[in-house]
């Protein structure tokens, strides 16, 4: 196997918590302007905690196995732990050199999630 490795292959093509959530209590979307793919992430947040999340929309194999390998690890997590997640924390769950045209893609997915937090955020402060 040479430029993916077969776990990104295999996030790929059977993405993880792809689709959508029941009620979810905040989204975002966002696109990759080099490329224009979309990304949208919803999520449930209970508590100050991710219950649930889902991610939809259409990209290369780098930004769709790093949004289902985020996607995974973002259950059950605080808000504030997710605030803190870097681009570094992303490319080592891929676990393969980031080439920098590929950095947009591989961060889209965290971006959005992060986007979608603040969306809450701003929300909560209005209630
Ligand atoms: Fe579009 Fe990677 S080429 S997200």
């Amino acid at each position: 196997m040479d430029l993916y490795s077969e776990i990104i292959l295999d996030h790929y093509k059977n993405p993880h918590n792809k689709g959508h959530i029941d009620s979810p209590t905040c989204k975002a979307d966002e696109e990759n302007p080099q490329c224009g793919d979309t990304l949208s992430i919803e999520l449930k947040i209970e508590n100050s905690v991710v219950t649930e999340v889902a991610f939809n929309g259409a990209g290369c194999a780098i930004s769709q196995a790093a949004t289902s390998m985020l996607t995974d690890y973002l259950k059950g997590k605080s808000i504030e732990e997710i605030n803190k997640l870097k681009p570094d924390d992303i490319y080592k769950m891929l676990g393969i050199d980031i080439s920098p045209g590929r950095i947009k893609c591989a961060l889209l997915g965290l971006s959005t999630t992060q986007q979608a937090i603040k969306n809450h955020n701003n929300a909560s402060k209005k209630d």
